[in-house]
């Protein structure tokens, strides 16, 4: 068959950024569908940006064609995985057939930090192919766009269908929120209170070493989790309140939730079977010097967790001269090389090109 697009190139490039779940998702079912709804903040700094540029293939293959660079240097590594995701999706992008691709990555954050970049990769990577599909068949409106887009980057992250809206985003199906699907995340911003959309989070980085557990085996294991049904009741209940909490500016309350699924999380893994543990013995005793601080200072300090050691410490802007002072004196003595990466809800992706 000879290929329709045979005059056609192009080049698009996407900034997607990271995202950290306040109530979280842990555990999945089917392609990558969420057992409960989860919320999370979308940040601004660590992101990733990615371009696609995409010419005309020679042969007539149906293989597809890929060359992939991250941080300006083959990936041999990355090229295959993004490879046989790109294989997973071509019903999605029949387009992918015919052309030759050629990828470049980059990280506004370090390799090696402990933050995972398959949030903002896959999300910005979503954005680029959905671009793509849009300048050769057109038609698509706003909406229909970033929502295929979360839809496509579920497929390849879970999470990473969160970072592609601006603040705030649900992915899941939940009760009170009525356009929340499985499928895809909604964007959830508009109800809330102004205080949130320029909250800080600064990551400690305690350990940037690989992580014991995937999440992807960290999910699994959910499924035969004693306390599995209970906790995807208890996921409901918290997002129904942080959702009140976060209308009303109740700084407190949001705390109590965040902190609440935080520790759930970890819980979950140590009850799991095999059970393991992914906090480590500073991951606690910043957790500790957390609370003393709250107490005695009545800041509105708050931390959260992803599957991980590494804690990200959510603060009001208006707090955040005092905040990174007690992080500089009292905590970075208890990260990996003193590391800290300072961040802010975000406005969500953007495209460059
Ligand atoms: O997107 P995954 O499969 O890496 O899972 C992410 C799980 C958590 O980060 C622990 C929670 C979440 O909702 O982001």
């Amino acid at each position: 068959m000879s290929n329709p697009f045979k005059n056609i190139q192009g080049e698009v490039c996407w900034r997607s950024p990271s995202n950290i779940a306040l109530v979280k998702y842990w555990g999945k079912y089917g392609n990558q569908l969420p057992r409960n709804a989860s919320i999370s903040f979308t940040l601004n700094n660590a992101y990733s940006e990615m371009s696609v540029k995409y010419q005309p293939k020679a042969s007539d293959n149906k293989k597809i064609e890929l060359k992939f660079y991250f941080e300006e240097k083959e990936n041999p590594k990355f090229e295959a995985k993004i490879q046989s995701f790109l294989e997973s999706i071509v019903a999605y992008f029949p387009f992918l057939q015919y052309f030759s691709l050629e990828i470049h990555s980059h990280n506004s954050f370090p390799h090696s930090t402990g933050i995972a970049s398959s949030a903002s990769s896959m999300s910005a990577l979503a954005l680029c192919l959905v671009d793509i599909e849009n300048a050769l068949d057109g038609g698509l409106r706003p909406h229909e766009f970033f929502e295929k887009a979360s839809k496509i980057a579920r497929l390849g992250s879970g999470s990473a269908c969160r970072s592609v809206f601006p603040y705030l985003a649900v992915w899941g199906k939940h009760p009170e929120i009525s356009l929340s699907s499985n499928e895809y995340a909604v964007p959830f911003h508009e109800t809330v209170h102004p205080i949130f959309k320029t909250y800080k989070d600064a990551i400690l980085i305690v350990s940037s070493d690989e992580k014991s557990v995937s999440s992807r085996a960290g999910h699994a294991l959910m499924e035969g989790n004693p306390y599995a049904e209970s906790r995807y009741k208890q996921a409901e209940t918290n997002l129904t309140e942080l959702i009140s909490a976060m209308k009303a500016g109740n700084i407190e309350k949001f705390g109590e939730i965040v902190e609440n699924e935080a520790l759930t999380l970890h819980a979950l893994m140590m009850c799991s079977t095999p059970s393991y543990m992914l906090m480590l013995p500073n991951t606690l005793k910043i957790i500790d010097l957390i609370k003393t601080y709250r107490a005695e200072k009545g800041v509105p300090l708050y931390y959260t967790l992803d599957a991980g050691p590494n804690l990200h410490l959510l603060y009001p802007s208006e707090k955040a001269n005092e905040v990174e002072n007690f992080i500089q004196l009292e905590l970075l003595k208890y990260c990996e090389k003193e590391k800290v990466i300072y961040d802010e809800v975000g406005k969500g992706a953007t495209k460059l090109k």
